[in-house]
This record gives structure tokens, C-alpha cells and sequence, in this order.
């Protein structure tokens, strides 16, 4: 049974439409990611499903039952923004037991219950200091337990990752992920970056302009996009043919007995592989090639290749994006 259910969703503001006839299905203890550019309508998805924004056609269920006019305060989700938001003048344990406080729990039971998501998220040591003291990581990690200690049913994540840097980020995702796992909590994670969502997902979700092109495990994502714009936006890809059918770069081969002759005429070194630019008569081509092939081939700029394209690796589009 679906935990959380959205049926022909249409939003507008004014006359531009930010959600199109959108429907979405989530499963109980999913982590599902909605990915697409900035603009294509993923916060105010988000914000349709917390009851936050008045919807013109359509409807939202919870385990089957209809909330779509039930007040945010009554649907009982976490949200957690970019932004971290903390409360700059209280400390992280003040901030996490803010919530709380609101909702008639005993002293007693307001300490277990921080101290709990305190170890859980790793703030042990920090719960005397204010936001302003925090790393991002940190205060990130403080957003995220002042929504999970409130027990929610469901989380909402808006690219809580994306003001931190790389290294910070990586290892928040597994932190999240892994929590989320723990937890159990059915969550709905917004990114517009393709390797968070493939990284973290058990399904993703692509967007694009109001409309849904995708929903899939994130290898269906990647290895078979159902449209032009998911296989462009998820990865690199090389169009074919008129765009018909595509290939990914570490799918093209080079191959002295290769049939596509080209000539290199651009290499970037990416540290795994190299990415070379094969100027040929299928096209511009970006083929990838493992570091450790140049000790066999001493591919250079200018060079004449020849390259192969294995049929089973390419991608077809002959279908619609699901919602259009
Ligand atoms: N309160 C609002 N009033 C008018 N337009 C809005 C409002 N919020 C968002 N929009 C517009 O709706 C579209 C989708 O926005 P949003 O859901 O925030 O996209 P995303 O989160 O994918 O970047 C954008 O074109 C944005 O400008
Ligand atoms: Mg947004």
C-alpha cells in the first residue's frame, strides 16, 4: 500500500504552471529523490505534499485517506530546508528541544528523547553551543534532529546538502541515508544534483518543467532513460542520430579495429580516466578512457582513432516523458 499518494496534481501561480498533472506514489520506509533543474517545481512539490500550498486540481492521500484540504500542522512531517533556519539565539539543545516543548512532553521527557537524536546524529559534545559556532555540517546535522525528534511520519529533505562543501557533503549523504534507514522514515528528498540522488535514492523521481519524465531505481535513471532530457541531465551522454539514440562516453570503446574513424582533438584528465573529445562522422563524440589504457595506447591531441560504438550499449528514445 502506498504510504504517501499524489493523483493529477496541477499547481499554478498565476498563469504559469509549476506542477502539471503530477502523479506520484511513495512507499512506506522509501527514500525517494526528486531530481530536476532549479525552477522545475520540486520545492513546490514539496510544499503541495506539507499542505503548504493550495493545489488547483488533484488530490493528496496518506495510507489511502484524503488530506488534501488537512491543515500542515496535521499531516505530521519533518521538513528540513537548505537553509538551516536554527533559531540563532538558542543552543543545539535548545533548538532541538524547541518542538518538543511545543507539544506538552514533560522536562524528563524532552531530555531522553534529545539526548537520544543528539547521539544519533552526532552532536555529542556540541549541545551547549550556538549555531553560530557550528560548522555547516553541523548545523545541517542540528535542522535535521530538531525534525526527526518530533517522531514525524514522513521527512522532507529541500537540498539540505547543497550549501555544504564536497567533502561535507559526501559524508552527510551517508549519514542521511543511513539514518533514514535506521529510522525507517518514509522521506522525500529534493537535489538538483544527479549523483546525490544516485547515490542516496532507492527510487528517483526526474522533473522537468512542471512535468514528471521519469521514475525509476537510480540504474534505470541511468542506464535507461525513457527521454531525451533525463539521459542529458543524468550523466553525459553523446546523441545520435538526431537525437534518437544516444551513448554513454565510458561506453564508447577505442579500438584500432573500431569502425567510426575520428581524430582526438581535445583530452581532459579526470584522474580515473581521461576524457577525450573524437571529432568523427557520427558526430562530436566524448569517449572515456581508463587512466591505465594510455600505458597501451599513447592517444594525444591531433591523433587519428578509431572507435566503436557496442550496439548493446546504446540508448534508444521512442517514449514520452510519463506526465507530459
Ligand atoms: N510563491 C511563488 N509565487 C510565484 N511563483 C513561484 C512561487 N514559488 C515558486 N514560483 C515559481 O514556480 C516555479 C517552480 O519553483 P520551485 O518549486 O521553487 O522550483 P525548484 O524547487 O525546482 O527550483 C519557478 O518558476 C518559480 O519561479
Ligand atoms: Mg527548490
Amino acid at each position: 500500500m502506498s504510504h504517501l499518494r499524489i493523483e493529477n496534481v496541477t499547481k499554478k501561480y498565476g498563469v504559469n504552471t509549476v506542477l502539471q498533472n503530477i502523479n506520484l506514489e511513495i512507499n512506506k520506509g522509501e527514500f525517494l529523490c526528486v531530481l530536476g533543474p532549479s525552477g522545475c517545481g520540486k520545492t513546490t512539490l514539496l510544499r503541495v505534499l506539507a499542505g503548504l500550498e493550495n493545489i488547483e486540481t488533484g488530490g493528496v492521500y496518506i495510507n489511502n485517506k484524503d488530506v488534501t484540504v488537512m491543515p500542515p500542522a496535521k499531516r505530521n512531517f519533518g521538513i528540513v530546508f537548505q537553509s538551516y533556519a536554527l533559531f540563532p539565539n538558542l543552543t543545539v539543545y535548545q533548538n532541538i528541544a524547541y518542538g518538543l516543548s511545543q507539544k506538552k512532553n514533560t522536562k524528563n521527557e524532552i531530555r531522553e528523547k534529545v539526548e537520544d537524536i543528539i547521539k544519533i546524529v552526532n552532536l555529542t559534545g556540541h549541545e551547549g553551543k550556538y549555531p553560530q559556532q557550528l560548522s555547516g555540517g553541523q548545523q545541517q546535522r542540528v535542522a535535521l534532529a530538531r525534525a526527526i525528534v518530533l517522531d514525524p511520519e514522513f521527512l522532507l529533505l529541500d537540498e539540505p546538502l547543497s550549501a555544504l562543501d564536497a567533502k561535507v557533503r559526501m559524508k552527510l549523504r551517508r549519514e542521511v541515508k543511513n539514518l533514514q534507514k535506521r529510522l525507517g522514515i518514509t522521506t522525500i528528498m529534493v537535489t538538483h544534483d544527479q549523483e546525490e540522488a544516485l547515490s542516496m535514492a532507492d527510487r528517483i523521481v526526474v522533473m522537468n518543467n512542471a512535468i514528471i519524465e521519469q521514475v525509476g531505481i537510480p540504474e534505470e535513471i541511468y542506464e535507461m532513460p525513457r527521454t531525451n532530457f533525463v539521459a542529458d541531465f543524468i550523466g553525459t551522454v553523446n546523441f545520435l542520430d538526431g537525437s534518437n539514440y544516444a551513448i554513454r562516453p565510458e561506453n564508447v570503446a577505442l579500438d584500432s579495429k573500431g569502425e567510426i574513424s575520428g581524430k582526438i582533438i581535445d583530452i581532459e584528465y579526470r584522474g580515473a580516466f581521461y576524457r577525450l573529445l573524437v571529432d568523427s562522422r557520427r558526430g562530436l563524440l566524448t569517449v572515456d578512457v581508463k587512466a591505465d589504457v594510455r600505458k597501451r595506447i599513447k592517444f594525444e591531441q591531433g591523433l587519428n582513432v578509431f572507435v566503436n560504438i557496442p550496439m548493446e550499449n546504446v540508448i534508444s528514445f521512442n517514449r514520452e516523458a510519463i506526465s507530459a
